[in-house]
């Protein structure tokens, strides 16, 4: 079950609270967790948060034969999918996503927050062409000051893209809160919406700098 928040016009937000979802997030925010079994679950969230951007992906029916009778039977209509890893902590979402969306393309973009400013900064970006026919979805666990999926967004617009969501796993009340300002057309899926940012732009409770806890860099 999810619970759709309006948060601006035209601007949704979906909150995973599923029970699988929930105590998987509660084994990434615990600081005992070393990086392999936070790589192990952030990638099992990812799953389970695939399921839910895909919710409303169209079906069509066909024609097959089961072992007893013929019958009509929904399959998916073979919508162009692009997936879009912020790097570098989008990576910790985007294999997951990658098993159950198998034919979709893959994009990079990569940003870091600048540590005094916080304004992103962007080192590196490829993205599929014809983005204008593909349903875009963006992933990086992380939305704090919303500043790096704004960037991000606007280049994947900027490209063509007509389609877009983000998917996050730990977002911020501000970030959320700019993030629909900016992009009101872009629906947020998340594992969790948390109490506030603190004086370093760090998500409270939160569950760390994601990227080091991945790939063990601090
Ligand atoms: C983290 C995170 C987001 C960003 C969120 O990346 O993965 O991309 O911060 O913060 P914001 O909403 O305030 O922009 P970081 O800049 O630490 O880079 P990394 O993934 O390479 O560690
Ligand atoms: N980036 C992270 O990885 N964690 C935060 O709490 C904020 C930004």
């Amino acid at each position: 079950m999810t619970n759709p928040t309006k948060l601006a016009t035209n601007a949704s937000i979906e909150v995973v609270d599923h029970p699988l979802v929930q105590h998987k997030l509660t084994l990434i925010r615990n600081r005992e967790t070393g990086t392999t079994l936070f790589r192990t679950v952030l990638r099992e969230i990812s799953l389970l948060l695939a399921y839910e951007v895909c919710r409303d992906l169209k079906t069509e029916n066909i024609e097959i034969d089961t072992p007893l009778e013929s019958t009509s039977s929904p399959k998916l209509e073979g919508e162009n999918l692009c997936l879009i890893s912020i790097l570098r902590a989008g990576n910790g979402l985007l294999d997951g996503m990658l098993d159950l969306m198998p034919s979709a393309r893959v994009g990079h973009i990569g940003l870091y927050r600048e540590p005094e400013t916080l304004v992103p900064v962007e080192y590196y970006i490829k993205l599929p062409d014809r983005l204008e026919e593909r349903l875009c979805i963006v992933v990086d666990p992380m939305l704090a000051t919303g500043g790096s999926a704004i960037a991000a967004v606007h280049q994947v617009k900027q490209a063509g893209a007509k389609r877009i969501k983000f998917v996050c796993v730990v977002a911020a009340p501000e970030g959320l809160a700019a993030f629909a300002k900016a992009h009101p057309d872009v629906p947020v899926i998340t594992a969790a919406i948390d109490r506030e940012l603190d004086d370093h732009s760090y998500i409270r409770p939160g569950l760390g700098d994601a990227g080091d806890r991945m790939f063990g860099t601090k």
